[in-house]
């Protein structure tokens, strides 16, 4: 068994024995750890958020007195008390709309794991991947508070420099950031942006 192979099992494992939905959930928790992105009462937006891995995560870390907002083109089932879930493709033009009417403010995190359908074309899963990432940078003038914080998945590739350029511009620090539990050969990475200069 490879070492990426072996990895990916133990996280596989580790989220079964944790009671987490996915092995993603260990990239976040990695991420929090390091950076503190996550407090007690914040308002989180997660998109891309099925099969719940994250929203998990970050309905702990908010408790009680925060609220998740998961958004996912898949359907995700929740029990969770402080998520809410939103089955919606996030190019749809009133997807900041309706994430405001389900927060009733501005939200303090954004988190993105999103990801496209792979292809194996390397190039094209990338450029995917930015319009992706685009898109939620083009909302956050509605939906993220002066001073917020985003965590983006992004995928190496030639149009990342140009985005890195785009995401710095809005915040004040931005760090490129691979968790452990992220495989060793993907080529996905984190921004972790924080001080939103709206
Ligand atoms: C890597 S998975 C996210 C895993 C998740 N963070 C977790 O912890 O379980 C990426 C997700 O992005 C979603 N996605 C991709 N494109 C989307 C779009 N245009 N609109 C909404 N969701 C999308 C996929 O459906 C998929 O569930």
């Amino acid at each position: 068994m490879r070492l990426t192979e072996a990895k990916r099992d133990h996280y596989r494992k580790l989220a079964k024995e944790e009671g987490y939905s996915s092995r993603a959930s260990y990239k976040l928790l990695q991420i929090n750890s390091k950076y503190k992105i996550l407090r007690s009462g914040d308002y989180v937006i997660d998109f891309g958020c099925a099969p719940g891995g994250w929203l998990e995560v970050a309905s702990k870390e908010v408790s009680d007195s925060g609220c998740v907002i998961g958004i996912d083109k898949k359907p995700v089932k929740t029990s969770l008390a402080n998520v809410k879930f939103l089955c919606m493709d996030v190019f749809d033009v009133s997807m900041e709309e309706r994430i405001l009417r389900l927060c009733g403010r501005k939200g303090d995190v954004v988190l993105s794991d999103l990801a496209p359908n792979v292809s194996g074309i390397w190039e094209i899963d990338h450029a995917k991947q930015i319009d992706l990432c685009r898109r939620v940078l083009e909302m956050l003038p509605k939906i993220l508070a002066r001073g917020g914080t985003a965590v983006l998945k992004v995928f190496e590739g030639p149009s990342f420099k140009n985005f890195l350029g785009e995401v710095k511009r809005k915040f004040a620090y931005v760090t490129i950031e691979k968790p452990l539990a992220s495989r060793g050969a993907s080529s996905e990475f984190y921004l972790v942006c924080k001080n939103y200069l709206a």
